[in-house]
């Protein structure tokens, strides 16, 4: 199992710890500072602590979920795209807890979330660890994911970033057809109880990679989803926490271009474009691999634009980031950053983001990873 993301892992909270009550009132703080509409937080207040105390646990309105929801987005370090984390779509789909209305409601937000091409950050909230009773979760990374086959000489048909994932649905009966871009079936924990289901194709949008100057770089076979969903994290607000929250925005170009195809521990495609492009690859200081790189995150950006599906570059993204800091600035709040993540993997210095420092204090609402 590719195991990068469980360096800052922590648990789930379990069915048997009850919510912090502290938790839950400076979350609701927030929300009434925010959202003045919402009127006096003192009756709700009182209300969620009485709660807490007879059930262990509380319950978010509406309002306070899609509010959660949105600053989970604002609060993540990691992501250079949250200008708009106002805009972000929440489908609150709390009373789902079976696997078949679960992956009904995955279906049917990758049909809201893809829009024909025309993405919408989207993210849908299923039912909450409670007292009693685990939540369900994905055993996905994403709802969308490629399979990685494992060959006996050690090497991976697909993505090598799956080959965990891909052995456990086997191990439930999958049968993969053993190609580069087979996409996972969901594997969706209810009950203790793993349970395996299929994505209709037709929620699954692809995009075929060409390069507008050079032919053959099609023949290559690359492609890729339209749609990067989210379903291993942990939405956390105010002390409650919703293991399974699918949510999704739109790629930037180098997260396919610069780290899916280009990482050797991923398609590992640049001696291969480097060949085709007739580069010397005798020595490191040739900078075949940059020249390759650059090339691939060219053909990327191009593609996704002939399939009119909706995709930025890393040059406008961090225009749009520093952005958002001063909007969060002026607003009087912290936005926490980390700039290894926020920096491009290609051209780093090329864009603004590199040049400075950032807050990185972790903020609550917000996505964490589930120790498992
Ligand atoms: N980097 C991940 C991938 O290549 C996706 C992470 C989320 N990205 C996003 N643009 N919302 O699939």
């Amino acid at each position: 199992m590719s195991t990068w993301w469980k360096k800052d892992a922590k648990a789930v909270p379990t069915e048997t710890e009850g919510v912090d009550a502290g938790a839950a009132e400076e979350f609701l703080r927030l929300y009434h500072d925010e959202n003045p509409s919402a009127g006096s937080i003192r009756p709700r207040l009182r209300e969620v602590l009485a709660e807490i105390d007879r059930t262990g646990t509380y319950t978010h309105t509406p309002g306070e979920l899609a509010f959660g929801a949105r600053v989970a987005w604002r609060n993540s370090s990691r992501c250079i795209g949250r200008l708009y984390w106002r805009s972000l779509r929440v489908r609150d789909r709390r009373q789902v807890d079976t696997a078949d209305g679960i992956v009904e409601e995955c279906v049917e937000h990758l049909r809201v979330a893809t829009n024909h091409g025309r993405i919408r950050p989207t993210i849908t909230v299923f039912a909450p660890a409670r007292q009693g009773r685990p939540a369900a979760r994905f055993h996905n990374e994403q709802l969308i994911r490629y399979a990685g086959y494992r060959q006996d000489d050690g090497s991976v048909v697909g993505d090598p970033l799956s080959t965990a994932v891909t052995e456990q649905a086997q191990e439930l009966g999958w049968q993969g057809q053993g190609g580069r871009f087979d996409v996972l079936p969901l594997l969706i924990e209810v009950k203790g109880e793993t349970e395996l289901r299929e994505l209709p194709a037709d929620v699954i949008m692809e995009v075929p990679i060409s390069h507008p100057h050079y032919p053959w770089f099609a023949e290559l076979g690359l492609r890729w989803h339209a749609v990067p969903a989210i379903s291993n994290m942990c939405l956390e607000i105010g002390g409650v926490c919703y293991p399974a929250a699918p949510f999704n925005g739109w790629y930037m170009g180098t997260e396919i271009g610069a780290r899916n195809f280009a990482d050797t521990g991923r398609y590992d495609q640049l001696p291969l474009i480097a060949e085709r492009l007739g580069l010397d690859t005798s020595s490191d200081r040739t900078l075949w691999r940059d020249h390759a790189l650059v090339e691939l995150n060219v053909a990327v950006l191009h593609s996704f634009a002939a399939a009119k599906v909706t995709m930025t570059d890393h040059h406008t993204e961090a225009r749009r980031f520093l952005t958002h800091l001063e909007k969060e600035e002026s607003s009087g709040r912290v936005c926490p950053a980390d700039w290894s993540w926020i920096v491009p993997p290609l051209s780093g210095s090329l864009t603004p983001v590199f040049h400075r420092y950032y807050d990185e204090v972790t903020l609550t609402p917000g996505f964490a990873h589930h120790a498992w």
